[in-house]
């Protein structure tokens, strides 16, 4: 019998791992100075959470959640994103009380959908992302727009475009609704069935289809920015005008709607404008929600956020052929010669750690020049030969790999030597 990982999960191997250090700690160093902080919420919630927030006819509602019954018999889904959670945390613990409004949160961990497997699309994957909840400043739109593109820019990616469209209020989606059925009403019948239910339900998830995608009625239909009011397309101007302000280059995509229920005004997506890229270019998404904080219990407070998942910014970093500089580097390898230098290698090797040197010793009773090998072939800094003639000496004789040098160094000398060359 032999297992695989379940299909769209994946293992992340130490070599891979380096790299998610290197983003998670770009991302953290950001939320610092943006002044995100973070949150931890369940792996799980009630099933209708998401119902209520993600939208009941959404795809990842419909078809894409991974739910389960518990053994006390509550219906609970392995959580689809983070906004939902998010905003039923500061629902539940009255995160609306405090006196700095909004409340700006981050999160980093694992999202779960079932959806098809392929490039860039897995059934577990982790999101960053960030939600500032408690305020309808257009301003705070912008800072959540640069912090997703600072953290493009500082992991060296350069290939990018940002989409943003505003959704408008409810009174403009309500008439753009009437608009889009009027539109596709007629010619129904020509949809998939998924179409033909949201034709009523949600007609614009209809401009979401990914089966209908070629219909030229999807081209045609009815677009939001003609029925922005006044209020609404003010409200856009302002956050352009930011964007303008922080020297961050846009295009509006009056097409943009994204796929979950709860936005309105803000919506934006960034993608990945590399050649390498393969078919799923959006590497970010997010946006404003005016009811998600009341449709889960709480006072009337807006929100905005985005996620982006870990999984694609590195393939986009991999599309621009750009390597993270990663620090995994070892900085002494301890090779020893027989079994009462092996002893020493072990003292020295607790010694330098607990002085913060990275260090390696040999655990397979290889030879010297094996031993050698895995020194180089692991990137140490130093080599450090210990022997019978090092003992009676009580110094080791120590190489520094990148020049070939070798010196002897007393053993009670070695921290400070290695400290300091
Ligand atoms: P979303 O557009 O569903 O939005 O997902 C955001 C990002 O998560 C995508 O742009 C992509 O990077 C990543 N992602 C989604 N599905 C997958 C998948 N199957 N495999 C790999 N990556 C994936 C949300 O989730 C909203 N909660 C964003 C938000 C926060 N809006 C406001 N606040």
């Amino acid at each position: 019998m032999t297992f695989k990982v379940p299909r769209g999960t994946q293992d992340i191997l130490p070599e891979q791992s380096a790299k998610w250090q290197k983003v998670e700690e770009t991302i953290r160093h950001l939320c610092h100075t943006y002044r995100y902080e973070e949150i931890r919420t369940p792996m799980f919630e009630s099933t209708e959470l998401f119902q209520r927030g993600v939208g009941d006819t959404t795809d990842i509602v419909q078809k894409e959640m991974y739910t389960f019954t518990d053994r006390g018999n509550r219906s609970l889904t392995l959580r689809p994103e983070g906004t939902a959670g998010a905003v039923r945390a500061y629902v539940e613990h009255k995160l609306y009380g405090l006196p700095d409004q909004p409340v700006k949160l981050s999160y980093i961990g694992p999202m779960f959908r079932y959806e098809r497997q392929q490039a860039g699309r897995y059934r577990q994957f982790v999101q960053f992302g960030v939600e500032a909840i408690g305020s309808k400043d257009p301003a705070i739109d912008a800072e959540v727009i640069s912090l997703a593109m600072n953290v493009y820019r500082t992991v060296g990616l350069t290939d990018l475009k940002l989409v943003i469209n505003s959704l408008g209020d409810k009174e403009v989606r309500e008439a753009h609704r009437t608009a889009l059925i009027n539109h596709f009403e007629p010619h129904i019948h020509e949809f998939c069935s998924d179409c033909q239910n949201r034709l009523e339900k949600n007609p614009l998830r209809i401009l979401d289809c990914k089966v209908d995608r070629e219909n030229p009625l999807m081209e045609t239909a009815p677009s939001l920015t003609d029925f922005l009011n006044e209020e609404s397309a003010t409200y856009f101007e302002k956050v352009k005008h930011y964007l303008d302000l922080l020297g961050i280059e846009y295009e509006v995509d009056p097409n943009l709607v994204r796929g979950l229920d709860y936005y309105n005004h803000t919506a934006f997506e960034i993608m990945s404008t590399s050649k390498g890229f393969g078919s799923i270019t959006t590497l970010c998404g997010g946006g404003r929600y005016h009811g998600l904080v009341q449709e889960v219990g709480g006072p009337d407070m807006a929100g905005i956020g985005f996620a982006m998942s870990i999984e694609r910014l590195l393939l986009a970093l991999e599309a621009e052929g750009k390597e993270l500089e990663t620090d995994s580097a070892l900085e002494v390898f301890i090779v020893s010669m027989d079994d009462a230098a092996k002893e020493k290698a072990v003292e020295l090797a607790s010694t330098f750690r607990a002085k913060g040197i990275a260090t390696e010793i040999d655990y397979a009773s290889r030879k010297m020049k094996a031993q050698m090998k895995a020194a180089d072939r692991q990137g140490a800094k130093w080599v450090l030969v210990l022997g019978e003639q090092e003992l009676a000496d009580n110094a080791a004789a120590v190489k520094n790999m990148e020049t070939g040098t070798q010196e002897k160094v007393p053993f009670h000398d070695l921290v400070n030597y290695l400290q300091t060359h």
